[in-house]
């Protein structure tokens, strides 16, 4: 079975593919490029290269977030330019969201922007990642400082390579899947509950399922939102600048992205019910959704407050200092706010003390 998604962003049209894939999908896609290069990282290909080699030459760097560098974008683009590559050649993304950040990056920069498409192998990356056309890089001075709005042609999510994720990433994805059901699809919380021993066991109906269904989510906002302009595209943002700010406070060592962002979500959920703003109820539904997709529930050591909320303020949402938060409304709703007190967010950071 194969669910398609449509992707509509400015002059971009494109089709997220919910199923199986193998190479001949791919090539038969690509058949009007000169030609075919693969960029993926070495826990990916190993898992799952051999299926996709034929395609044309890989290159794969390190697994992890350090190989989104300057150094591999540049290592990448001689690459391509020492194998001949042309405006009318394409890249292949094999990976998770790590690799379609900085393959897609590679793509809208090499000769001025060539096609690329990917084959996303992480939860994160099939839900959130390789969707929405945004691709980067990161600097010394912070994540996704340089990067580009560059849409794929195609991507095609495969329930079967996530069968390999290790399972913290997996958390990791399951955290955006959460945000999804609370920022805009309470039906996604009753399929997470319904269908949570499947999807647990990486079921391939079951997580096509989900996985499709945020895609189309996703598709939705994007479209109504292509560059993150009007603030629509920021309710996916659910549960991101209380993350953000965990996540950038502890160096990025002690918490993954999914797990900061459940930190978050309980913040946030509770800003939102002592700003009036959210039912309450709401933020003790966050927790136990948390708690049974075995995420965290309390910081594992105490952090600052005024540091967390100083970052807060520099949060990209962030205008004039004033801290922007996309609370809750009624479960499976979601606003951006631009100017929520600092005495409600110090106050709703003791829900998640250590
Ligand atoms: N562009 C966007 O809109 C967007 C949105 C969200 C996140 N991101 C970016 O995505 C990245 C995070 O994505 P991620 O969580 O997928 O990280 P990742 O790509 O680093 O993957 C996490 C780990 O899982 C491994 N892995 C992935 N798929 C696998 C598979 N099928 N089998 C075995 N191992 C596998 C990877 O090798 C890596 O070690 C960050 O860089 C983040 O900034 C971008
Ligand atoms: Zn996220």
């Amino acid at each position: 079975m194969k669910t398609l998604v449509d992707f509509e962003a400015d002059a971009a049209r494109y089709q997220a593919v919910y199923g199986r894939v193998c190479a001949s999908d791919v090539a038969e896609f690509h058949q009007a490029a000169s030609s075919l290069f693969i960029i993926s990282d070495s826990n990916v290909w190993s898992a799952h290269g051999e299926k996709f080699s034929e395609l044309g030459p890989a290159m794969v760097v390190p697994a992890g977030e350090a190989s989104k560098s300057v150094e591999c974008w540049s290592e990448i683009q001689s690459w391509l330019a020492e194998s001949g590559a042309d405006r009318k050649s394409a890249i292949l993304a094999v990976g998770g969201g790590m690799i379609t950040d900085l393959a897609g990056f590679c793509a809208a920069t090499y000769m001025r922007g060539i096609a690329y498409s990917s084959i996303a192998a992480s939860l994160m990356a099939q839900v959130d990642a390789a969707l929405g056309g945004k691709t980067g890089i990161d600097l010394p001075e912070g994540k996704n400082l340089v990067g580009a709005f560059h849409h794929p042609s195609r991507v095609w999510c495969d329930p079967q390579l996530l069968k390999t994720v290790p399972e913290p990433e997996f958390k990791n994805g399951m955290a955006e899947v959460i945000k999804y059901g609370f920022a805009v699809d309470a039906l996604m919380l009753n399929l997470l509950e319904s269908r949570r021993a499947e999807i647990a066991n990486r079921d391939e109906d079951a997580l096509l399922e989900i996985t499709s269904r945020c895609g189309s989510l996703k598709a939705q906002v994007v479209r109504e939102d292509p560059k993150e302009t009007i603030g629509r595209r920021a309710v996916l943002n659910f549960g991101h600048t209380v993350g953000h700010a965990i996540e950038a406070e502890s160096g990025y060592q002690l918490y993954s992205h999914g797990e900061a962002v459940c930190l978050g979500m309980i913040v946030e959920a509770k800003v939102g019910e002592l700003a009036k703003r959210t039912p309450a109820g709401s933020c003790a539904r966050v927790i136990e959704t948390v708690r049974e997709w075995g995420l965290p529930l309390a910081l594992r050591s105490s952090m600052n407050a005024e540091r967390l909320i100083e970052r807060m303020r520099r949060d990209k949402k962030a205008v004039a200092g004033s801290i922007a938060m996309s609370l809750l409304g009624e479960v499976g709703t979601c606003r951006l706010v631009p100017d929520v007190p600092e005495q409600i967010v110090i106050e709703a950071l003791k829900v998640i003390e250590a």
